[in-house]
């Protein structure tokens, strides 16, 4: 069962909803009082910006050891929809007022993957509408990227690509490294939406070669309201939050204190992730054998490609995605049919979409999404409550249509 506090008075609630957010540990929870007593504004010169300028600063070094860059090179924000915004719009802006010194030339082409976050996607669409010529590079049905077209694409106009670590959606990691190599070639930017990758692979930035990433506290266990962009050293992006000089002029606003000391903390625990990382990839496979073996109809999607080690992404024949979830949360089981963030709309995954398949089957999705605390007795329970709903749910239909004669 989650330790997350989600027991409720009359079921036992399995959570299996981790890629849409994660509850704060117990290192967040235990150290929460203690941080509070930093109240003052880091900014502050006088003995009460002290304590809050050392968790600040501390925050800034674990995660810059974690990630393996330099503590200056990161920006603290609200969010990943923040960063991704901020590292989008800021290039585009510092572009236009000729402020970005290392990508010489006219550059008004920005590349993205066609199953990017909203939180990419949209800021994208936005410099689309101001002039910008923006550029999709399709995916297969198993979500892989077509590198054929991306090179076809990158040229010297080319001013950054975005393209996330890992999606959200059915785990599929992309070739980062190489594509941000590409981009170089022409002399283009490369930022990562990297926010699926925390607590579920070991980051070296130096590694992936990016010139910017993203990255959020509440789906790495930390609290909700901090995010992160690694911006590499000399870049002179433009602040999309004008004011005071926090965050050396490039993100205005006193700090999320509270937030970001727990996404430092938990950045503290280092290579303990990849252990945990390792028991959530088990109990993942071992969720899909169990499915595959006692569920007829059922479509692992990207299964055969580097996948994150807590995702599992479907499709059920003959069973409406939403029903399904809305039954299994009865039950005390929360999954997704998808994005978190386009549920309530009936409307079938964009991403799935994008991938090629259709509608129907869009519709008949289903992800499910470790946590570090997931258990083996958690998985089979979930499998036992998918395998009863998945019948009923079938018999259902298969009665409706012998009624109607179909
Ligand atoms: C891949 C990806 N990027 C960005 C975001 C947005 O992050 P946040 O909720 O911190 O704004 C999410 C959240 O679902 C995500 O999965």
């Amino acid at each position: 069962m989650t330790k997350a506090g989600s027991r409720s008075s009359e079921m036992n609630r399995i959570y299996l909803d981790h890629n849409a957010t994660t509850a704060p540990s117990s290192v967040v929870r235990e150290h929460i009082g203690e941080w509070l007593e930093s109240w003052g504004n880091p900014s502050s010169i006088h003995w009460s910006g002290r304590g809050p300028k050392a968790l600040l600063r501390d925050a800034r070094r674990s995660l810059g050891a974690l990630l393996n860059c330099d503590p200056l090179e990161i920006i603290f924000t609200s969010g990943g929809s923040e960063s991704n915004n901020l590292a989008i719009k800021g290039i585009h802006q510092a572009l236009a007022l000729g402020r970005m010194r290392q990508i010489g030339g006219l550059r008004n082409r920005y590349i993205l993957s066609s199953v990017e976050h909203p939180s990419v996607m949209k800021p994208m669409l936005q410099l689309k509408s101001l002039g910008a010529d923006v550029q999709f590079v399709p995916v297969d049905r198993d979500g892989k990227i077509d590198l054929d077209v991306y090179q076809s694409l990158l040229s010297p106009q080319t001013a950054m690509v975005s393209v996330m670590f890992a999606n959200n959606e059915t785990g599929h990691i992309f070739p980062i490294q190489k594509m941000a190599e590409m981009a170089h070639q022409v002399g283009a930017l490369f930022h990562c939406d990297g926010v699926q990758a925390l607590g579920k692979v070991a980051v070296n930035l130096k590694e992936w070669g990016v010139d910017l990433a993203t990255f959020s506290g509440h789906k790495f266990y930390a609290l909700k309201g901090v995010g992160l962009l690694y911006a590499r050293r000399g870049l002179n992006l433009e602040s999309l939050i004008a004011g005071g000089g926090q965050e050396r002029g490039r993100r205005a606003g006193t700090e999320n204190l509270l937030a970001i000391a727990s996404i430092g903390a938990m950045a503290g625990l280092g290579a303990e992730i990849l252990e945990k990382s390792r028991r959530m990839e088990e109990l993942r496979n071992e969720l899909e054998s169990l499915i595959s073996s006692r569920i007829s109809g059922v479509h692992l999607t990207g299964a055969q490609y580097p996948r994150i080690a807590n995702t599992s992404s479907m499709v059920i024949d003959g069973v409406d995605g939403e029903t399904l979830l809305m039954n299994l949360d009865m039950r005390g089981f929360s999954v997704s049919t998808g994005a978190a963030c386009s549920a309530g709309s009936s409307e079938p995954s964009p991403v799935l979409l994008a991938m090629g398949l259709s509608r129907r089957e869009a519709q008949s999705s289903l992800r499910v999404s470790l946590g570090w605390e997931t258990t083996r007795e958690e998985i089979h329970l979930f499998v036992d409550a998918l395998d009863q709903v998945v019948a009923r749910l079938r018999s259902f239909r298969h009665g409706e249509e012998a009624m109607l004669g179909i």
